[in-house]
């Protein structure tokens, strides 16, 4: 095979259950269909398809919560079997413990990230995600970064963290709690107000304390720039996201360099399934139907984009003149 198309960076919803309700994620409240989730061996030939036609860089498995699937460990194996240069999977943490992580060997362990989903200090993480969770979530943490996030061993280990209104108030007491955890940096990403409609961002309307909070974040960040996976001017620009003005949006990769695909193995498109599922079609195929084009018109009159990882062009975002038009 040729890996002739583009795509680079795949994020893969394996499973649409979850055993939390965080207040910002749809999951679980009743909008995927589960009953539409793939089995073991569908997964595995839609991986090996993709392997078969892109030089995929990275990708991630997340949900809903990858680690309820039973079969997760077999999916991620199996995926570092493959060229697959990075295999990452977004956690809770809630279900991440010893037995889990013992299933790799270290050839594994060398191609895998750990990314968790951490939104800030004990209490604004147990009210964005629930009674318990951060205390949790901290050890399985603290296992992987203590254990596993060593030379020879784990290959990342990230925190993503999702900004909002819920959590501005104490979240550079957040990120000076983490910063003793050499080496891990902070994903921050900006909610997206509804994540199955990307588009719909006007709603925002934070507070004079807020938006103070969020300038004490974007310094925090320019004081602090190798703590943070963004440049700190891409941080900048969500003092405009959250204010709900135009961003030049020309720089989103969705459908280009990066895709995200459904848990019934769907392409999605900021907000549209094209129900041309993966473990039947060919990519090339769903890239060239005409459902697949339209959508990407619609995606490259974006202004607004919703600045999440696999939307923008990291490239781009190291760019620092490409960054000041973008802000300015
Ligand atoms: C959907 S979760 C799946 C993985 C896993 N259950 C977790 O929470 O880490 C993947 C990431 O999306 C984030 N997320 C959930 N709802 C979001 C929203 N409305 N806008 C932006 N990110 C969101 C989560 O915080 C998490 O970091
Ligand atoms: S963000 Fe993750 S943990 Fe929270 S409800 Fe969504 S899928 Fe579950």
């Amino acid at each position: 095979m040729d890996k002739e198309l583009g795509i680079k960076d795949f994020y893969i919803a394996i499973t649409g259950r979850c055993i939390l309700r965080c207040i910002m994620c749809t999951t679980g409240k009743g909008v995927h269909n589960i009953a539409n989730e793939l089995s073991t061996e569908d997964w595995k030939k839609i991986i090996m398809n993709l392997n078969n036609e892109c030089r995929i860089e990275r990708i991630t498995f997340g949900g809903g919560e990858p680690l309820v699937r039973e079969d997760i460990v077999e999916i991620i194996k199996f995926t570092c079997s493959t060229d697959v240069v990075n295999v990452t999977f977004i956690t809770n943490g809630l279900l991440l413990n010893e037995e889990f992580m013992k299933n790799f060997n270290n050839d594994e362990l060398r191609k895998m990230s750990v990314n968790f989903s951490i939104d800030g200090l004990e209490y604004e993480h147990n009210f964005i995600r629930g009674t318990g969770v951060f205390e949790k979530m901290l050890k399985s943490f603290e296992l992987v970064y203590y254990d596993y996030f060593k030379p020879g061993k784990l290959q990342g280990l990230v925190i993503n963290s999702i900004l909002m209104p819920e959590n501005l108030r104490n979240y550079v007491s957040f990120l000076e709690f983490f910063r003793k955890y050499e080496r891990v940096q902070v994903d921050i990403q900006p909610v997206i107000p509804n994540n199955e409609i990307f588009w719909l961002k006007n709603c925002f309307k934070l507070t004079d304390l807020e938006k103070g909070k969020l300038q004490e974040i974007v310094t925090y960040v320019e004081n602090n720039p190798a703590q943070s996976c963004r440049h700190p001017l891409m941080v900048r620009a969500y003092l405009k996201y959250f204010n709900n003005e135009l961003l030049k949006g020309e720089r989103c990769t969705t459908g280009r360099n990066a895709l995200n695909i459904t848990l019934a193995g769907n392409t999605f498109l900021c907000g549209k399934e094209i129900i041309m599922p993966l473990h039947k079609f060919s990519l090339k195929d769903v890239i060239s139907s005409e459902e697949y084009r339209n959508e990407m018109k619609r995606v490259d009159a974006c202004e607004k984009p919703c600045l999440q990882g696999l939307h923008i062009n990291t490239e781009d975002f190291r760019d620092k003149d490409f960054l000041e038009k973008f802000i300015n």
